[in-house]
C-alpha cells in the first residue's frame, strides 16, 4: 500500500518563511521593530519598591485589605538604598545571559522610582533614600549594552484622582466625575511624558491595564504620544488590545501561543519583591528547563528578581544567575536567534531551528539511557555534534524502507561523558531547511 500524493501533502518544509508562520497577520515593519525582542530570549524583571522593606506582597497587600493603606505607605520611611549600585546589578544581569532588563519605575501603589515633578510620591520626596533611583540604573543598562525595559503601572491605588483604591473603597466612578478621570490621565500622561524623555527606553511593559478600557486610558493617545519621540519602542500587551506582544504570567504555555511574539514573566519563588519568608525558590534546572520550554515555543523569558530594600540582591537570586550566566554561555549558539523548533510528536524534549532552518538544535532535559530519537526527519543529517563541547555524535537511521516514503527513525548515540549537569544540548546539521513528515505511516486497512 502506498500514498504518494497525500504524502507529498503530509511533508511539511520548516524553511525560511513557513517556520514563521503563525495565525496571526504581521506587518514587515512591526516584525522588524520585534527584532531585537526575538533574538534576546532572557529579560531580567526587577521587582524594587517601599514593599521590600517589611517584604510583604507588592501593592497588594493594601488593596486585598492585608493591611491597612496607611500602615502599608509607613514603609516609604524604611526604604534606604543604601548599598544601591547599580552597575553591580547590570553586571550581573548581564553575566546571566539576558539580553534585557525591565525595572519597576512606578507599582500599584503610586511610588515612582524616579525624580517625577508630576506628581508627590516618590523614593526622592518620600523615602529616606532621597534620590532618584532610576537614573543611575538607566546609565548602567546602557553602558552595557543591554536594551531598556521600564515598568509603569497604569493605575494607580494611592493617587487621588485614581477611582480604585483599595477591594472595598473606591473614591468615585468615571462616569459621575470624567473631569477627574481627565486630571488622573493629565497626570499619567505626565508621568509618562518624562519617563519616554529622560530615559528613551527600548520598551514598555505597561501593568493594571485591566481595570479600565482602551478608551478611558486614552491607551491610542499613549502609545502616539510614546512612539512620537521614541518610533522603535515596543509595548507589552498590557495596555487593552494596543501591545506588541503577548504576556503569559507564571504558567508556562502549554500549547504554542497563537501570537508571533510572546514572554512569560515568571518568579523564581512565588514572589514578585523580596518576602523573606519565601525560599520556595525553583531550583536553576527547572528554571531552565521553563526557559527552553519557552525557546523551542517561539517565546521569550522574563526571570524576576526582588532585591531588599537597601538594594541588594538575596544569595539565592544571584546563583539561579550566575547559574544561567554558565549554562547560556556555554550553548550560546543555540538560544539567540533560535526560532521555534518541531511539533513535539517528532522528539521527546524540546528543539528550536536555526534562522535559515538548517540546524536542529536538541535540548535534553533527561539522561538520554545512550541514544536519543527523531521521528519523521525527511532531511539527511550531515553532522551532529554536542553544543558547548564540539563533540562529533554518531547517529544513524533505522526503519527506512526502500518502499516507503515514510522516514526512518534516527537515533544518536549520546555517551555520558558529554552531558550537561542542567541540560544538554545537540546540533543536528540537515541537508537544507527541516522538513517533516506528518503522517500516520504506511496505513493497513484496520478493519
Ligand atoms: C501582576 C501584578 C503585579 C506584578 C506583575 C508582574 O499582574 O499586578 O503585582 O508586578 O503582574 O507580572
Amino acid at each position: 500500500m502506498r500514498f504518494p500524493t497525500l504524502i507529498a501533502t503530509l511533508v511539511f518544509s520548516l524553511g525560511n518563511t513557513a517556520i514563521s508562520a503563525q495565525n496571526v497577520e504581521e506587518s514587515a515593519e512591526h516584525k522588524q521593530r520585534m527584532e531585537w525582542f526575538d533574538n534576546a530570549k532572557l529579560g531580567i524583571f526587577i521587582h524594587w519598591g517601599i514593599y521590600a522593606v517589611n517584604g510583604i506582597s507588592e501593592s497588594w497587600s493594601f488593596y486585598n485589605n492585608y493591611i491597612p493603606y496607611s500602615e502599608y505607605m509607613q514603609q516609604a520611611k524604611g526604604f534606604t538604598a543604601k548599598h544601591y549600585n547599580p552597575q553591580e546589578w547590570v553586571k550581573l544581569i548581564k553575566e546571566s545571559g539576558a539580553q534585557y532588563t525591565v525595572i519597576t519605575t512606578k507599582h500599584h501603589d503610586g511610588v515612582a522610582l524616579w525624580d517625577t515633578q508630576a506628581g508627590t510620591l516618590s523614593t526622592k520626596k518620600s523615602t529616606p533614600a532621597k534620590r532618584d533611583l532610576i537614573t543611575p540604573f538607566v546609565k548602567a543598562v546602557r553602558d552595557s549594552g543591554l536594551k531598556l525595559g521600564l515598568y509603569y503601572s497604569l493605575l494607580d491605588w494611592s493617587h487621588p484622582d485614581y477611582p480604585n483604591w483599595t477591594k472595598t473603597t473606591t473614591r468615585y466612578k468615571i462616569s459621575d466625575d470624567t473631569a477627574r478621570w481627565q486630571r488622573f490621565c493629565d497626570f499619567n500622561f505626565a508621568q509618562m511624558k518624562e519617563l519616554n524623555n529622560q530615559f528613551k527606553p527600548d520598551l514598555y511593559w505597561f501593568d493594571g491595564d485591566w481595570e479600565q478600557t482602551a478608551l478611558d486610558w486614552r491607551a491610542a493617545d499613549i502609545v502616539s504620544m510614546l512612539r512620537k519621540d521614541n518610533p522603535n519602542v515596543i509595548f507589552n500587551s498590557r495596555i487593552q488590545g494596543y501591545g506588541d506582544y503577548a504576556t503569559p504570567e507564571q504558567g508556562v504555555p502549554v500549547v504554542r501561543p497563537k501570537e508571533p511574539h510572546w514572554e512569560l514573566c515568571m518568579t523564581m519563588n512565588d514572589s514578585w519583591g523580596w518576602q523573606p519568608h519565601d525560599k520556595n525558590f525553583k531550583s536553576p534546572y527547572m528554571l531552565l528547563r521553563t526557559f527552553v520550554d519557552c525557546l523551542s515555543n517561539g517565546g521569550n523569558m522574563l526571570l524576576d528578581i526582588g532585591p531588599r530594600e537597601d538594594g541588594t540582591i538575596p544569595q539565592e537570586e544571584i546563583d539561579i544567575l550566575k547559574e544561567f550566566g554558565r549554562w547560556i554561555t556555554k550553548h550560546k549558539e543555540a538560544i539567540y536567534e533560535t526560532r521555534a523548533g518541531i511539533p513535539n510528536e517528532h522528539f521527546q524534549g524540546y528543539t528550536t531551528l536555526n534562522p535559515s532552518g538548517d540546524i536542529l538544535y536538541l535540548y535534553l532535559p533527561y539522561r538520554p539511557n545512550g541514544v536519543v530519537e527523531i521521528k519523521g526527519l525527511v532531511n539527511k543529517v550531515n553532522r551532529v555534534w554536542v553544543v558547548g563541547n564540539g563533540t562529533m555524535l554518531n547517529y544513524k537511521v533505522y526503519n527506512k524502507n526502500y518502499w516507503s516514503e515514510v522516514p526512518g527513525n534516527l537515533y544518536i548515540d549520546v555517551p555520558d561523558e558529554v552531558l550537561d549537569p542542567q541540560i544538554t544540548v545537540l546540533a543536528v546539521l540537515l541537508d537544507g531547511p527541516a522538513k517533516l513528515y506528518r503522517g500516520a505511516g504506511q496505513v493497513i486497512s484496520v478493519n
